[in-house]
């Protein structure tokens, strides 16, 4: 680890215990692929196991911090400084479909303002990590978003929608508009928080999506930031407050894409 926040490295030990369990139940989902119940109550298990171990690490290190966590909901409300924000799984969809496409989200807030962020893939063992104002890292290397000057040599990643989503159709229109573009290419792998953090190395040039969770994106947010890239939250659906729509890419594309995005009739 480059970076020596105690933050950091609270978050950074919580993950690598967690994902040891983690990567023992993905070990698992071949297994129940073929049995007739299928793998999905042994997903929930898991990922309830994983958001346990977690939280049980980062409490041991501040019992006090408040805690908005996926599965869990709020542990400390009272506590309105200090909180952790925890996704045990991004990508559930991929770990119970057997894809190693999938990550741990841990981000830490004070004062309503993200300080610092991992997104750890256990598979491939690549940890993305940032802190406000010291750069973001994967593993042991600094990284910084893409450098491509026009959306028309970019490689663009989104996700959803979510099959409990009131707006779906709005949102395929919304795909295919951005895909007729200069048939701009787009990929969905499934996992916002890494699609953020892909952003934030320069794999992908730019994301966008819409009715994400705080807990898909918060840590994604610091490292994307401090990685270079830029970051617009845009609304769309006023009555449901803890939804999110983000669009997020390096400085260069930033206007082009939100131009397509956000404005409704481009030819
Ligand atoms: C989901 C993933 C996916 C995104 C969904 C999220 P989950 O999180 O991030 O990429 O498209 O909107 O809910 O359910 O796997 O934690
Ligand atoms: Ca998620
Ligand atoms: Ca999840």
């Amino acid at each position: 680890m480059k970076l020596n926040s105690p933050h950091i490295n609270i978050i950074n030990k919580a993950c690598m215990k967690a994902s040891r369990s983690l990567i023992r139940d993905f070990g698992e989902i071949e297994n129940l692929q073929v049995s007739s119940k299928g793998p999905g109550d042994f997903v929930t298990a898991a990922d309830k196991r994983t958001e346990k171990i977690i939280i049980e690490e980062l409490q041991k290190a501040h019992p006090d911090y408040g805690i908005l966590s996926e599965e869990k909901g709020v542990i400390n409300k009272e506590n309105e400084k200090n909180k952790w924000i925890i996704d045990p799984i991004d990508g559930t969809m991929n770990f119970l479909n057997g894809i190693p496409q999938f990550a741990i989200s841990i981000a830490y807030e004070e004062n309503n303002e993200i300080k610092c962020g991992v997104i750890f893939d256990p598979i491939k063992n690549e940890m993305f990590y940032a802190e406000k104002g010291n750069g973001a890292y994967l593993n042991n290397s600094r990284i910084r978003v893409s450098n491509k000057k026009k959306l028309k040599d970019s490689l663009i990643v989104t996700g959803g929608p979510k099959y409990s989503s009131k707006i779906k159709s709005e949102i395929f229109e919304e795909y295919v508009k951005v895909s007729n573009y200069i048939h701009l290419p787009i990929r969905k792998y499934g996992s916002a928080a890494l699609d953020l953090a892909y952003v934030a190395c320069g794999r992908f040039d730019g994301y966008w999506q819409r009715e994400l969770n705080y807990w898909d994106i918060a840590a994604g947010i610091v490292i994307l930031r401090e990685a270079g890239g830029l970051l617009a939250f845009f609304e769309l659906d006023k009555n449901t407050p803890l939804k999110k729509n983000i669009l997020a890419s390096n400085s260069n594309i930033h206007e082009e894409l939100s131009n397509l995005i956000l404005k409704k009739n481009i030819e």
